[in-house]
């Protein structure tokens, strides 16, 4: 015990960025709130057809207790994913077993593009919240750019003019910080200069084939969090498209490095993605990858490691969402 207290300070003393396993550390958002810098999704992925995934038993609400019992306590969820019912059933057992405090935990979850009429805002996420059993989230994004009513045509309200309606929710209490998701640059920089309030968050996909350097050093300029999503992109021979670039999880020169930290080359991937500053957000269902998935603060890459993992970078997408192509608001 003493020993193991000995190595866990000993370590804390080395590295500022190594914390203790299990505990993501807090960032701080430009709005004085903090974000814990690795959440759980709890998106089910797409179908054949491409449409989001249908629910079909409660391995959303299972993951979500397991996920706050081993030490996560930011979870992403959205309107369109239709999970946030089992994320707020979690939540509601979590705190009634007293596991955790409703303060303890960050939750986000998006609007959906077919209310993007501001004055839809606040009673979209009135909905959200009645589904979560929750009396404000945390954080609240507008999913995309693009806006489509339900009969399929595009909506082209300005999300300048969404953003309006998110300031208004958070000005009502319903949220503390706001955010957008799928913007790329063009677009945040449009949106800075035409409103007073500025995105906490900035979501988007990054993973090795896709690590977005150029959005994330803007966002570090206007010091704008980025939260990481699909952070394993193709690394998974089950989960990657046949065109998909390396590297998948058997990539001899990932598996050195995993097993020189005894980690998986999952764990590693998680890892590249915090030390470039993004916030990761895994998804997972499976109790074993849920609780591996937060042992990514105990060890850190080296340089040379960082290096190796640059090279697979290829601006290669895994959610490109093609069919709003011919949206103006398109953003890929
Ligand atoms: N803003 C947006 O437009 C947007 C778009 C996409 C996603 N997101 C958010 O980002 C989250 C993550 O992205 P994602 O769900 O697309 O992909 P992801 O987290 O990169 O990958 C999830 C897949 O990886 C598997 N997996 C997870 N951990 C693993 C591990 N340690 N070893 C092996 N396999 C593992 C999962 O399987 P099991 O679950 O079966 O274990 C699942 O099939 C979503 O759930 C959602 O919350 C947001
Ligand atoms: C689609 O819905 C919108 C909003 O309700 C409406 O203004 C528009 O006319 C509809 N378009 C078609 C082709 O039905
Ligand atoms: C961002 O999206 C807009 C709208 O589709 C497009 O006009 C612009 O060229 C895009 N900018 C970048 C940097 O991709």
């Amino acid at each position: 015990m003493i020993l193991f207290m000995l190595i866990t300070g000993l370590l804390a003393a080395c590295s500022e960025a190594v914390s203790k396993p299990g505990v993501a550390p807090l960032i701080e958002l430009n709005d004085g709130h903090t974000i814990p810098s690795l959440g759980l999704g709890t998106w089910l992925g797409f179908t054949k057809e491409g449409t989001t995934a249908p629910v079909k038993d409660d391995s959303v609400q299972k993951a979500v207790e397991l996920a706050i019992d081993v030490g996560y306590r930011h979870i992403d969820t959205a309107a369109i994913y239709s999970t946030e019912e089992q994320v707020g059933a979690a939540i509601k057992k979590k705190i009634a077993e007293g596991v955790v405090a409703r303060e303890d935990l960050f939750i986000t979850s998006k609007l959906w593009n077919d209310r993007h009429a501001p004055e839809a805002v606040v009673p979209a996420l009135r909905e959200s919240l009645a589904r979560l059993q929750l009396d404000y989230l945390d954080l609240y994004l507008i999913h995309w750019p693009v806006g489509q009513f339900e009969n399929g045509t595009f909506d082209l309200t300005d999300y300048a003019e969404t953003w309006k309606g998110m300031i208004d929710a958070k000005n009502r209490g319903l949220v503390k910080s706001i955010g957008v998701s799928n913007f790329n640059i063009t677009q945040l920089q449009r949106l800075l200069s035409m409103t007073p309030v500025k995105p906490a968050v900035l979501q988007v996909e990054v993973n090795f084939n896709l690590q977005q350097s150029q959005l994330i050093e803007f966002c570090k300029m206007q010091n704008i969090a980025v939260v990481g999503y699909t952070p394993f992109g193709s690394l998974f021979h089950s989960k990657a498209a046949p065109d998909a670039p390396p590297p998948r999880t058997d990539e001899q020169a990932l598996l050195r490095i995993a097993d020189k930290y005894h980690k998986s080359v999952a764990q590693v991937a998680l890892r590249y993605l915090i030390e470039l500053g993004v916030i990761p957000i895994p998804k997972s269902v499976t109790p074993k990858r849920i609780r591996d998935n937060i042992e990514v603060f105990d060890f850190q890459l080296k340089r040379q490691e960082r290096e190796v993992m640059k090279t697979y970078d290829r601006n290669y997408r895994t959610i490109a969402v093609t069919m709003w192509k011919d949206s103006p608001y398109y953003p890929f």
